[in-house]
């Protein structure tokens, strides 16, 4: 979803290659367009298209860019259709101001009508032209930039973060509100990026910018400045040591495909992380030490609140509540007090939902822990206290590896918890090994058969429901095709009709709820239909099941993790049996940043 990033260099430079490559990025977080400006002798030099980076940087040529400062911005369609005229950067009036956003400018039809009005050239129905105009519009008036910025910060509402700079001074300057926006500190030159691993590649060092700061940029200096009233503050520098794990495919397919199989890895990492943390005990402190705990998250993350949900009640005999993000608020909001504990889940630790929850229980609440993947994210840099999911960098659209490690962390959080020990969790990471090893060739087999079939179900029972809906999420993203995820019980009451000869339904099922579930099965099987099973092999799912797709032994709260990896799997095959690219869905974006 939009990413924007910056450049300022001492001296004038081919910047349009290094953009491009910072661009590239962020192409992650999925986008329609694209577009690059740089400031070459005084001149401002603005390309952008419709189109993927590749194509349009190419057709464009963006890499022979000169200059000593410059934007790139991906832009994901919100406000104005995708069009050439729509996407950013955009210019102001006289065209000498020149920039790009990343969010939402919620009162675009208002302000728009204004500037119109105001006399304004406006050359697009894209929120990101108005950030321009309502600099310009204090700019042109004679206040210095960062003056113009706080004003026009006013007048913006919604969440967003931008780069704008002038062909009338060497600064590159950027405002962060509630949109994520880090700098980074080259040797010469100085980067602006919507996200930290964007820029991990150029420098480790790094200033993280709160919502509410202005950031002034040269080569050499960052200057920060508070919106409120106006001083200059102090910009912290950290430096990172470890350097982000880049995107490579290495010799897979897609990239989807070699994150299900770095799930082993990751898995044992993370339950290394958690043996050695000093945090998980804090962690826990802050859930046993409050009346209510709400799991919060969104798609898969909430998906795994779901698991974590029966994990707590089940394991650590501990009542936690998982909520959809953009639910939290309107459901519980009014709940929410100093004795409750809000836990934010997130891959990217920026969804806007996931954000706007964070903030509202910020206000009545200081117990606020996060989980999330991307270090340095708002999420990590807001909670009380946080836990990372160590997953490493994430890059196809559909979460695999972040899903599963969310799931063990719930699992791992509720056993000690519960005090009991988590020695057995090292034995995860094999098994999750054994599982993509022996699953994968039934899996292809069956996602042959399910992709003739433009609609299926996917039935999960106790600590299954939560995976039962990811699958059908993974299925949805990927294959274009509708698949609901929902408890087995709750088929009878409805769906059940849809059922006729060959009607493919998934059943995914730990050991001890075998039995209900094969009266489940039976439901379907007995009126022609196809009951595919995710489940460790049993006389009773042996007998009963259309197909089997069988999980390695494991136990009652192990298997539900397990069991996610067929479910991937299908769904990997199923899109690419279907020519659909996995990594990048359409209309689709890694980290969704708005309302
Ligand atoms: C999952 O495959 C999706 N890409 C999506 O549902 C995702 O989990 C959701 O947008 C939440 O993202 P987050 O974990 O980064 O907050």
């Amino acid at each position: 979803m939009c990413g924007i990033f910056g450049i300022i260099t001492l001296k004038p430079r081919a910047i349009g290659r290094d953009l491009v490559a910072g661009g590239k990025r962020l192409s992650y977080r999925g986008y329609d367009s694209v577009g690059c400006a740089v400031i070459s002798n005084g001149n401002i030099d603005l390309r952008k298209d419709v189109g993927k980076i590749d194509e349009v940087s190419k057709t464009l040529n963006f890499s022979e860019m000169h200059g000593d400062m410059g934007v790139m911005q991906l832009r994901w369609a919100t406000f104005g259709a995708p069009s050439k005229r729509n996407a950013q950067p955009h210019l102001d009036c006289n065209g000498d101001m020149v920039g790009a956003h990343n969010g939402n400018i919620v009162n675009t039809p208002q302000l728009m009508e204004q500037f119109i009005r105001e006399g304004h050239t406006i050359r697009s129905t894209n929120d990101g032209e108005l950030c321009i105009h309502a600099v310009e519009k204090y700019y042109d008036k004679g206040h210095g930039m960062v003056e113009s910025i706080r004003k026009a910060y006013d007048d913006l509402k919604g969440d967003y973060a931008f780069i704008i700079f002038s062909n009338r001074e060497k600064r590159l300057y950027a405002v962060k509100k509630g949109s994520g926006l880090v700098i980074g500190i080259g040797k010469d030159e100085m980067y602006c990026s919507s996200d930290l691993p964007s820029i991990l590649p150029l420098t480790k060092k790094i200033v993280f910018i709160k919502d509410g700061e202005i950031a002034s940029l040269s080569y050499k200096e960052v200057k920060l400045f508070r919106i409120s009233d106006g001083r200059e503050i102090e910009a912290k520098i950290v430096k990172y040591r470890e350097s982000p794990e880049y995107a490579k495919k290495g010799g897979y397919e897609h990239f989807m495909l070699k994150e299900i199989h770095e799930q082993p890895v990751v898995a044992e990492d993370l339950v290394e992380l958690l043996d050695d943390s000093k945090y998980v005990d804090k962690f826990l402190d802050v859930m046993r030490g409050s009346d209510k705990v709400f799991l919060v998250g969104c798609g898969s993350s909430y998906h795994a609140c779901l698991v974590g949900s029966y994990y707590f009640g089940n394991i650590a005999k501990k009542t936690v509540i998982p909520v959809v993000a953009p639910q939290f608020i309107s459901q519980y909001g009014h709940t929410v007090d100093d004795k409750t504990c809000v836990v934010l889940v997130s891959q990217s630790g920026e969804t806007k939902d996931v954000l706007n929850a964070l903030n509202y229980a910020k206000g009545k609440t200081d117990k606020i822990l996060g989980v999330m993947n991307v270090i340095g994210s708002t999420l990590m840099n807001s909670s009380k206290v946080y836990l990372p999911l160590a997953a490493g960098y994430e890059v196809s659209v559909p979460a695999t590896k972040t899903f599963l490690n969310q799931c063990i962390m719930f699992l791992y959080l509720a056993k000690k918890m519960r005090g009991e020990s988590c020695e057995d969790m090292r034995k995860v990471s094999n098994l999750i090994k054994k599982t993509v090893n022996s699953t994968d060739g039934a899996c292809r087999k069956i996602a042959a058969y399910l992709k003739k079939w433009d609609e299926l179900y996917s039935l999960g029972y106790g600590s299954t429901h939560g995976i039962a809906k990811e699958a059908a999420l993974k299925i949805k993203e990927i294959t274009y095709s509708h698949c609901e995820g929902m408890y087995s019980s709750e088929f009878k009451h409805g769906p059940l009709s849809a059922v006729r000869r060959g009607y493919p339904v998934l059943f995914i099922s730990s050991p001890k709820d075998v039995d209900v579930m094969v009266s489940h099965i039976n439901e379907v099987t007995c009126r022609g239909g196809r009951a595919i099973v995710i489940a460790e092999q049993s006389e009773s799912i042996l007998k009963n099941a259309s197909e089997l797709i069988q999980l390695p032994h494991s136990n009652d709260y192990i298997a539900p993790i397990l069991a996610t990896i067929p479910a991937q799997l299908i769904a990997y095959y199923m899109s690419t049996g279907r020519g659909i690219n996995p990594d990048f869905p359409r209309n689709l974006s890694k980290t969704i940043t708005v309302d």
